[in-house]
């Protein structure tokens, strides 16, 4: 265990986060992943049961706004990676807690490239600090154009503002400390593990227990979706082949306006649950407007694609229904997260040791 890579993953319970652990834990087995995790609403060790026991793998319950914690582990494990992936991500949430955010994902960010600074001083060789973020930083799009990595930022939620603001900070310490840092910027995620706050888990469960579906506004903003596996793939590469200092722009290269894809959805979910064509749209309902909605954001990826050679491997209709699909086989999980039961989880497994 000694000579073993030591890779620090933040936000490994979550929905991408638990992607990406399960990946390096599978493909990387001369690595030690250690998963940190607050283990907020979001984060769910459900979500990480196939590699829970394997020795390579360790969970460690904790905050990263917690100074004297995170320099503690840093000095006890001396990390030689970190992909930080932890952060509050609900747009909807930021708006009416902002303070969440900026603590998690302003603060915490800062923490933990100072835990990486104290720990690696002196020593930068073969380090990596990989921070995932997001494409709102960007802002928001009219109908033409892509957001490239050269794009101004322009955030404008209280989310993507502290994303914006954590994407700064670790430049600063590139520029400042020399820290070996890079940075992805990705659009928007989907697939199995996704919480059902978001779009399309919610979609699927409403569906499902026959609720209303609600669309902001008039259902016209337009995301650009990737499959979540695809990310991990693409977070692989870039922490492994992505260049100290760089940013690294990550998308579907596949736009939908909101009301198109809920429409999409109802099709697959009618054919899966062989109910009637045109019962689930029905459930479509038109609701109040996110405040300060963006209306389109879209990715130009050429950049990871020529560099790196990544490239998205599904289809979106190929994707979604393998998503829908899941979610149908896991209700169990579907149920627990939606009852909040899965939050008992950690004392179970954990609570013990
Ligand atoms: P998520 O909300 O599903 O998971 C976040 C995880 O971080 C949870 O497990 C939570 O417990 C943990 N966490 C939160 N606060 C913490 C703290 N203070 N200390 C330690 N752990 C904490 O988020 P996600 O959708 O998986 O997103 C992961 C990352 O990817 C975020 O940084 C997000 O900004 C970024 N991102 C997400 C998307 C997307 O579509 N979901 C797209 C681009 C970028
Ligand atoms: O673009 C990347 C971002 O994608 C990530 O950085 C965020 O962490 C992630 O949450 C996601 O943000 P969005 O706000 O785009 O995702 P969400 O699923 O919340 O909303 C998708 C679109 O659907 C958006 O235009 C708002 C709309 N929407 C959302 C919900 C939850 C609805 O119309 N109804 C809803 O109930």
């Amino acid at each position: 265990m000694t000579d073993k890579k030591k890779i620090l993953i933040t936000g490994g319970a979550g929905f991408i986060g638990s992607h990406v652990v399960k990946r390096f834990v599978r493909n990387y087995p001369d690595y030690q992943i250690f998963n940190l995790d607050k283990l907020t609403y979001a984060g769910n060790l459900e979500n990480l049961r196939e590699i829970e026991n394997l020795p390579y793998y360790t969970f460690i319950k904790g905050d990263i706004v917690d100074a004297e914690f995170m320099n503690g582990i840093f000095a006890e494990h001396q990390f030689d990676g970190v992909i930080h992936l932890a952060a509050e991500s609900h747009v909807d949430r930021s708006i009416t807690n902002p303070l969440e955010f900026i603590m998690t994902n302003i603060v915490g960010t800062t923490t933990l490239l100072n835990a990486a600074k104290n720990c690696w001083n002196g020593n930068m060789e073969n380090k990596k600090f990989y921070h995932i973020s997001t494409d709102e930083v960007f802002g928001s799009l009219g109908k033409e154009g892509f957001f490239t990595e050269k794009t101004a930022y322009d955030p404008r939620s209280p989310y993507s503002a502290s994303k914006a603001s954590s994407d700064h900070l670790v430049r600063a310490y590139f520029h400042t400390y020399k820290l070996p840092v890079v940075i992805s910027n990705c659009s928007n995620n989907y697939g199995s593990y996704h919480f059902p706050e978001k779009l399309i888990p919610l979609t699927i469960n409403n569906i499902k227990n026959n609720k209303p579906i609600p669309v902001y506004g008039k259902g016209e903003n337009v995301r650009d979706w990737l499959f979540v596996e695809d990310h991990a793939v693409a977070i692989d590469l870039i922490f492994h082949k992505g260049k100290i200092g760089e940013t690294y722009n990550i998308g579907g290269n596949n736009e939908w306006t909101n009301i198109d894809l809920v429409h999409l959805l109802c099709r697959i979910m009618d054919e899966k649950l062989g109910r009637e064509p045109g019962t689930s749209a029905k459930l479509i309902t038109f609701v109040t407007d996110r405040a300060g909605h963006d209306l389109r954001y879209a990715i130009d990826s050429s950049k990871l694609q020529n560099e790196l050679g990544w490239a998205p491997s599904l289809q979106f209709e190929e994707g979604l229904e393998k998503t829908v699909d899941w979610y149908l086989a896991n209700e169990e999980w579907l149920n627990d997260v939606t009852s909040g039961a899965y939050q008992k989880y950690y004392e179970k497994m954990y609570h013990k040791r």
